[in-house]
């Protein structure tokens, strides 16, 4: 399946992706992550990107559409894709519809997932990454399973770190900029009859079920527009 998951910061976006990319063998292609790792790597993309993240602005057009079309151009993604983070305005989408379009490869479905703010700015103040395995925990939601888990790579307790937009002047701005450029993508998808809505709080693998009951509506809704 060829998959957007549209959401506010903290949504959990990521999150959902990785345990699609376990369950269905479809890569997740995470826009926020191929930026942090231009940034990582210092390339002159990648600074170009930094400063925008760090204000919590989005990142150029040209450089986020460049780095996509050459991801969606990858083998591994032949079979279908999870977008997360992206498209992020009404440019990208259409520049998405557009090269979909061209190789005859649309989308599937599209699924905003639902989250009230009090819970995104809890959720965001506590996330950490481990830096060795890059595993995403909640130090504030899922505090257990922070603390029991050992890294797959070291075999030792994660090395946790918080990204650095992840503070309240930045977190502030994200959410702003995702009002205004990000939920007009809703009428967008609406309007195309992919759109679907899901409530994502609650327990981590409750919203699964939500998702995976929503994305087998889409196959079937998919389904009844070929016949
Ligand atoms: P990006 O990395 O895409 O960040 P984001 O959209 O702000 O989303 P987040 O990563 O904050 O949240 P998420 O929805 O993935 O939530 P997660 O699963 O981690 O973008 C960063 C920056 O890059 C942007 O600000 C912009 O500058 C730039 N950028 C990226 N894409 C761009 C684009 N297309 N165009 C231009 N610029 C772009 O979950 C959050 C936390 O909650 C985690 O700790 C998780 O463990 C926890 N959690 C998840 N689900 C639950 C649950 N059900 N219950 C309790 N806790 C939960």
């Amino acid at each position: 399946m060829r998959i957007v998951l549209l959401g506010a910061p903290g949504s959990g976006k990521g999150t959902q992706s990785q345990r699609l990319v376990e369950r269905h063998g479809i890569p997740q292609v995470s826009t926020g992550d191929l930026l942090r790792a231009a940034v990582a790597k210092g390339t002159a993309l990648g600074l170009r990107a930094k400063e925008a993240m760090s204000a919590g602005r989005l990142v150029a057009d040209e450089i986020v559409l460049g780095m996509i079309r050459e991801r969606l151009a990858d083998p591994d993604t032949r079979g279908g894709f999870i977008l997360d983070g992206f498209p992020r305005n009404l440019a990208q989408a259409r520049a998405l519809d557009a090269m979909l379009r061209e190789v005859g490869q649309p989308l599937d479905a599209v699924v905003q997932m639902d989250v009230d703010y009090g819970e995104l700015s809890r959720r965001i103040s506590g996330r950490r990454t481990c830096s060795d395995c890059g595993r995403v925990v909640n130090l504030l939601t899922t505090p257990a399973e922070a603390e029991r888990e050992l890294c797959p790579k070291t075999g030792k307790p994660h090395r946790l770190f918080q990204r650095p937009d992840d503070n309240e002047a930045t977190v502030a701005e994200r959410l702003k900029v995702y009002e205004q450029q990000t939920r007009p993508l809703v009428d967008h998808y609406r309007d195309q009859g992919l759109l679907r809505t899901i409530h994502a709080e609650g327990p981590v693998p409750e919203v699964e079920q939500r998702l995976e009951a929503a994305l087998a509506a889409s196959r079937a809704s998919a389904a009844t527009r070929r016949d």
